[in-house]
């Protein structure tokens, strides 16, 4: 089946703050920027390759893929890929914006729009939609004629079209999907996969997508047919293939530590640190050791920094940054992961103490979707999504807010007539 490729837009791709080496350095840490290797996920990896035989052998879809998790982990770069894969096997792949589909209206017009860009469209046959499209405006003697405004095609009759060809419809930045369009998307696909359609939807977004999915269309969530997929960390196999195979090079044991140790399997690390060995490495770049990777590590820890100066400042500008120095200070006396009355407990000393179940309940919402609360399973403790951007946390919060902090702790300390909280580790 030869039937034309649709694209409509590569959300977040083009995006990329690509920093170019002028020594051919393949490693682009950025946002969305493809990898010199993609490493790891073969379980997510194996899932999808799962919904695609199902829609091309004419199985029943198996429903849409949600991969939730902390920035940096490699959401975008996944879904770039699940669209070439598709793409490679002859299917459609069309990418759409949470703003696509801002309202119902706006989710049909989007539709229509790629039913009539490429699939399934029979041979001579388009429609128009919406707005001024018809008939009207002056008549030839001057007098007014009636306007017409031909319907918008309903969303599930356009996916129904679109499902002609097996097309993956993939959506990156799922949790800005506003509560109308995203019901209406969820039901459209579903009622349209449900009749036949050959669609798989892939939704993407921060560590609290699956809460805004469940808000957005309680019973999508009981009927989702797979588990949300959470992405974390590469392990350290993962890790170090990404790093060490655009090189060809081998890695020691001891740089694999060090290695680890600075990046923590966090994808967006694994491509700064390639990038600082790439530089500190002359060719032929056969191995990674030590001291490669001490050479390297100045470079390397000029760019997290950058990056956890912008984390810091995310935090800040959301009214987060005290909360967030909290939770680090009590999981840095801890000495482990956090569970919820402790996550709370934090939050509301943060806030001077006094209770307030709204407040700390948008608070551990804030620090969730900013990833500086990640969990893979309810089961576990909640750990931060960005490795050691706790300590940066507190470090920061220690020099620039000295004075408040040590009033709020005061104030705390007096309301709640306790004991001062867990010292710094
Ligand atoms: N599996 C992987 N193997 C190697 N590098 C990866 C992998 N996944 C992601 N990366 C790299 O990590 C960085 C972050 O990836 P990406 O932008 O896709 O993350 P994200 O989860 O979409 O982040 P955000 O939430 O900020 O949009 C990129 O530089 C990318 O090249
Ligand atoms: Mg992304």
């Amino acid at each position: 089946m030869s039937r034309k490729r649709s694209e409509t837009t590569l959300a977040g791709v083009e995006k990329a703050k690509v920093r170019i080496s002028s020594s051919g350095n393949p490693f682009r840490p950025g946002a969305g920027s493809k990898p010199p290797h993609f490493a790891g996920r073969e379980d997510d990896w194996r899932v999808f390759d799962s919904c695609l035989s199902c829609l091309q052998d004419g199985g029943v879809p198996l429903g849409p893929m949600v991969l939730f998790g902390p920035r940096g982990n490699g959401k975008t770069v996944l879904m770039h890929r699940m669209a070439e894969q598709a793409q490679g096997l002859g299917m459609n792949a069309l990418h759409i914006d949470p703003q696509d589909v801002d309202s119902p209206e706006q989710l049909q017009l989007t539709l229509a729009n790629a039913v009539e860009a490429g699939a399934g469209v029979p041979a001579g046959r388009s429609w128009q939609w919406g707005g001024k499209a018809g008939f009207g405006g002056a008549g030839v003697d001057g007098r007014k004629v009636e306007t017409r405004t031909l319907p918008t095609p309903k969303a599930r009759d356009s996916m129904l079209r679109l499902g002609e060809t097996p097309t993956v419809i993939l959506l990156d930045e799922a949790h800005r999907l506003s509560q109308a369009g995203g019901a209406l998307l969820l039901c459209a696909e579903q009622s349209a996969r449900g009749e036949g359609a050959k669609v798989q939807l892939v939704l993407a977004g921060t560590p609290d997508l699956p809460d805004a999915l469940r808000r957005m269309e309680a019973t999508f969530w009981d009927r989702l047919e797979q588990r949300p997929r959470p992405l974390g960390r590469l392990d350290r196999s993962a890790s170090l293939a990404a790093v060490a195979k655009p090189m060809e090079a081998s890695v020691t044991l001891a740089a694999g530590d060090e290695i680890m140790r600075l990046t923590s399997g966090y994808p967006y690390f694994l491509q700064i640190m390639g990038r600082s060995l790439w530089d500190a490495l002359p060719p032929p770049r056969a191995e990674i050791d030590s001291a490669a990777v001490a050479r390297a590590a100045d470079e390397f820890l000029e760019a997290k920094d950058a990056y956890y100066f912008d984390r810091v400042a995310d935090l800040e500008a959301k009214g987060l940054l005290m909360a967030a120095y909290e939770v680090a200070r009590t999981a840095r006396a801890t000495g482990e992961g956090l569970r919820n009355a402790a996550v709370q407990e934090a939050v509301r000393r943060s806030a001077g103490g006094a209770a307030d179940a709204d407040r700390d309940h948008a608070l551990v919402r804030g620090l969730r979707h900013e990833g500086f609360l990640w969990r893979d399973k309810l089961q576990q403790p909640w750990t931060c999504g960005i490795p050691t951007l706790a300590g940066c946390v507190i470090e920061y919060v220690n020099r620039e807010y000295a004075p408040a902090v040590a009033a709020a702790k005061k104030t705390a300390k007096r309301q709640a007539g306790t004991s001062e909280p867990p010292p710094f580790g």
